[in-house]
Formats: C-alpha cells, sequence, structure tokens
C-alpha cells in the first residue's frame, strides 16, 4: 500500500507547491477539497491544511471539524490551516494592523521542538498574511516567533503531534522551509521516502497490464513532454497494442514534424503521422478572431484525429497525457469547484472509449524524471511548452501558408539562438509573433516597407505567472540581425517586455 500525506486545500494559491515540495521529499501526497478528508483509507500518515484566501472569522470561509483529525495522525496548519486550528480551539485571530508580506526573520525558536529541529533564530521566512493569532487556545504553546508575530508557529501540549506554522514553508524563500517540511513528513509522519521515478514506473506499469489486459489502446501525440511521457510508459506496459497518432495542422515549428516522428520512431513508438495542413489552411481562411481560431483547431483536430482512430476498429481506449495540475480541483473564491480538463475535450465519449491517463497523478518536474527514467532523450524532455494551436495564434490577423513560412524561419532563428547561447534552459518559454504591421525600413539602396515581428521570451514555475526574460542585449542584437538578413519579408524585429500578469504569455 502506498503511504500518503493528504493536504487539504482552503483554495491558496501556494496549495500546489505544498504538493510539490512533499514529492521532492519522495513522499506520496495528496491535494483534495478541504472537507473530502479521505477518513476511511489506512494508508494516510499525515495531514497539511492549506492556507486560503479567506479570513476565519468570514462567514464564507472553508470550515473543517479540526477534532476530527487531531491526535488521530500528525496535522500542520500552514497559514489559515494554523489560523483554522487556533481559532476553532478557542484561540482568537484577528486582522493584523498591517498586512504581512514578504520576508521576515525568526526571532525565538524552540528547535527541541521536532517540527522546528536544525532551524535557528534568524531564519527567513515568507510570510502572506492579513491576518496574526492574538490568543493560541490553552492546549497550544507558541515554539517560534518573528519580531511581528508572536505566534510564527505553534504546537499542541502534551506531545500531542498537531502544529501551525504561520508562515509558507512550502514556499522557495522559506529559507528552513524545507527542513521544517522534511522535519514534519519524514520524521514525524514516519514517510518511508519510497516514492520515486522508479517506483512510480514499475508500479504504473504493472497497473496499465492489469487496467488493460489484451486491448488496444490510442494516444494522440503533441510532440510536448507529457504526451510524449505517457506514450513511452505506455509502450513499455502493453507494447505494439499501443497506436499513437501525431496529427500536423500546418501550424507546428519549422521541420517540427519531421524531427518529432524521427524521435518517436527512435523510442520505438507505433505512430502514425498525418499530414492534415491543407485541410486546416482551408478551414482557417480569412478568420482573425483568436478565439475562433482556437475553436476551429480544435474541432478540425478532433475531426482528424476521430477519422484515423476509427480506422482502429478494435481500439477499446484513449489514453491522455494529464498531469496532476490538470486534474486537481481547485476551489474558486465563491466555494465552487473547477471541473478537471482534459486535452482532447469530449473525444472519449464521442468515440465510446475508455479513459486512461497514466500521469494523473504526477506534476511536471516529475514527468520529466520519470521520462528520463525511460530514456527519453533530454531535447525532448526540456522542451519549451508550446500552445496547441501552435503558431496560429502567434499570426496576428488571419493566416497563410506563406506568412505560416515567414515565422517558422524568424522563430527558427530564435530557438536555435536561444540554443547556440546556451539561454535555452533559462527561460521557460520563448517564440516570435509576427505581427500585422509593416513598416519602412532601407537595405542597401532600397526603400522596403516589410513586416514586423516581436520575440517573446519568458521565465516562468507554472505559467500562471511570468516575467519577461532579461535576455542580453548582445544576444538580441544577433538574433535581430540574423532574422532581417535572413527572412524575406521581415524588416524590423522589436523585443515584448511586458510580464504575466497583466499581459499573457501569448498574444492571442
Ligand atoms: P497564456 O498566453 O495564457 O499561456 O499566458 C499560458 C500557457 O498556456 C499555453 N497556451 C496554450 N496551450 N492551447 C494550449 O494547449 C492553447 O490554446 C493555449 N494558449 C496558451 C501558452 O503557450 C503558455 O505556455
Amino acid at each position: 500500500m502506498q503511504e500518503k500525506i493528504i493536504i487539504l486545500d482552503f483554495g491558496s494559491q501556494t496549495t500546489q507547491l505544498i504538493g510539490r515540495r512533499v514529492r521532492e521529499l519522495n513522499t506520496y501526497c495528496e491535494i483534495l477539497p478541504y472537507n473530502k478528508f479521505p477518513y476511511d483509507d489506512p494508508s494516510v500518515i499525515g495531514v497539511i491544511l492549506s492556507g486560503s484566501p479567506f479570513s476565519v472569522y468570514d462567514e464564507k470561509s472553508f470550515k473543517i471539524d479540526v477534532n476530527s483529525l487531531r491526535k488521530k495522525m500528525p496535522v500542520l496548519g500552514i497559514c489559515y490551516g494554523a489560523q483554522l486550528m487556533a481559532w476553532e480551539l478557542g484561540g482568537n485571530v484577528e486582522s493584523a494592523p498591517s498586512r504581512e508580506y514578504g520576508r521576515a526573520r525568526l526571532t525565538k525558536v524552540d528547535n527541541s521542538n521536532p517540527l522546528l529541529t536544525g532551524i535557528e533564530p534568524g531564519a527567513q521566512v515568507w510570510m502572506s498574511h492579513g491576518d496574526t493569532i492574538t490568543s493560541l487556545p490553552d492546549i497550544f504553546h507558541p515554539i517560534a516567533s518573528t519580531e511581528d508575530v508572536p505566534v510564527a508557529a505553534y504546537q499542541a501540549t502534551d506531545g500531542e503531534k498537531t502544529w501551525g506554522v504561520q508562515f509558507h514553508p512550502e514556499v522557495y524563500h522559506s529559507e528552513c522551509g524545507m527542513q521544517l517540511l522534511r522535519n514534519f513528513v519524514v520524521d514525524i509522519c514516519g514517510s518511508k521516502c519510497d516514492w520515486s521515478a522508479a517506483s512510480f514506473i514499475e508500479s504504473t506499469v504493472k497497473e496499465l497490464r492489469e487496467q488493460l489486459g489484451n486491448d488496444r489502446i490510442i494516444l494522440g501525440l503533441s510532440g510536448g513532454v507529457d504526451s510524449s511521457v505517457a506514450a513511452v510508459l505506455l509502450n513499455k506496459a502493453i507494447g505494439s497494442n499501443l497506436t499513437c497518432i501525431f496529427v500536423d495542422h500546418g501550424m507546428l515549428r519549422k521541420d517540427e514534424f519531421k524531427n518529432v516522428m524521427r524521435d518517436y520512431e527512435c523510442l520505438g513508438l507505433n505512430v502514425i503521422g498525418v499530414d492534415a495542413s491543407a485541410e486546416f489552411f482551408d478551414k482557417l481562411a480569412g478568420v482573425t478572431d483568436p478565439e475562433r481560431k482556437r475553436k476551429i483547431i480544435g474541432a478540425g483536430f478532433i475531426d482528424v484525429f476521430d477519422r484515423e482512430a476509427s480506422k482502429i476498429t478494435d481500439a477499446k481506449w484513449l489514453a491522455q497525457g494529464t498531469i496532476y495540475p490538470d486534474c486537481i480541483e481547485s476551489l474558486s473564491i465563491t466555494g465552487t469547484t473547477i471541473k478537471s480538463h482534459h486535452n482532447v475535450g469530449g473525444l472519449p465519449e464521442k468515440m465510446n472509449l475508455k479513459l486512461c491517463e497514466p500521469l494523473r497523478l504526477l506534476f511536471k518536474d516529475e514527468v520529466r524524471a520519470v521520462g528520463r527514467e525511460l530514456g527519453i532523450p533530454e531535447h525532448l524532455i526540456g522542451r519549451h511548452p508550446f500552445p496547441g494551436p501552435g503558431l496560429a495564434v502567434r499570426i496576428l490577423g488571419d493566416i497563410t501558408p506563406e506568412k505560416v513560412a515567414v515565422l517558422q524561419e524568424a522563430d527558427h532563428i530564435f530557438i536555435q539562438g536561444l540554443r547556440d547561447w546556451g539561454l535555452y534552459d533559462k527561460v521557460w518559454q520563448a517564440g516570435v509573433i509576427l505581427l500585422p504591421v509593416q513598416s519602412v525600413g532601407v537595405m542597401g539602396d532600397e526603400r522596403t516597407y516589410e513586416r514586423a515581428v516581436a520575440l517573446r521570451a519568458v521565465t516562468s514555475t507554472d505559467a500562471m505567472t511570468a516575467d519577461w526574460a532579461h535576455l542580453p542585449y548582445e544576444f538580441l542584437a544577433h538574433v535581430s540581425n540574423e532574422i532581417i538578413n535572413k527572412v524575406r519579408g521581415v524588416n524590423r524585429v522589436c523585443y515584448d517586455i511586458s510580464s504575466k500578469p497583466p499581459s499573457t504569455i501569448e498574444w492571442e
């Protein structure tokens, strides 16, 4: 039985991060809505209560019966989780005179307490709260403070394994955060730390063999990391019963279809490559609205996939590279749940297939680790994210094969440049946007009136927020020269210096 930590989600932005940190400790964990604790699951070794955008005294705030968890297993409340336990058991939580946000230092630390072993006064922690615990219930006592927060951490008395921390140990800026989480997960909850890419592969291959038996299964490949790893994992489990379909909608990067097909064949996958570009160009002709472009490509993809898949008459399953962040039912501020999404919307029902999602429990960095363990080459594992509609959402205005060809050349120069200058792995994602403007230039003795392109490169950890990448001027100058000299029809290059929010990564 796989032991696990349960993280109850009260709606904080950093709940997923808690999950990732616990997994970094080679410990399996699941993030569940705050009111879905699995009381009858014997494999749970501890529980973490997350933060929340609410105050405990808000009527709308999410509540649980804290006593139903205490004394049954170790409990760690983080921020709101800590306030909730203190408040429910008779303490007081009040709005702080000023919202505390950012770095703080622990002034007093009882490091004889098992939660704080190895943590010294002066350690930096990350605070993000508008409320503070002004008095603890009698059954709790403080074990750490900062200059402004007397109760930065507490434990229940009499050795009860219940703790609360006001700061966020899961955030990178909390220098002692990993130590604190290790103390909780490994020393206090007793995790055996047996969750790893290799153990995941071993158990998943076994489960997939049991689940699929001798059934045929179809998987749509996109060239991205998730679907590639799902395919190689399934191939390891059931070999030739897996058929992969890779659709070229004509909006991929330069030579991507050819190169990725070759990679897949080297990996021993059984892949059908479908060049449907002409059909997509037809459907997209004259369309300028970004949402319509997306819808046309999404629906077109389903048509092509459906057509190809229906040739495999005995298929019973559809596999998808859905990963954990796609599945977590995150809480919206109103308390309603946002349903999990699927990569290929509507297909399984339409085709009467059962759905198989072998990566649904993994975070992105774990998918990469599993991919490496499966022997997938680094250039496939480390690829930047690329939007499903591809270059269609990077050509502002209508799409023509000629514009795609211009953009592919410019994009190729930028991406190859990032690789050559050792910058590719330093950015989250990069690409070129073809702008719907022409501007005047001069080449040789001639006046030109040609297109402008924008370069976009961002740093990010999850694409929810992103900063424009501060690429060296010399590099930008080099790329600009190369594009203007080598890509016919482009005479101006700009660099996008907008962050997300308020901008987005893609322009459309
Ligand atoms: P934005 O532009 O919203 O993008 O900041 C966030 C991340 O999502 C990718 N993206 C898409 N991926 N279909 C996809 O599969 C889409 O329609 C789509 N739009 C944006 C984007 O490249 C970035 O990684």
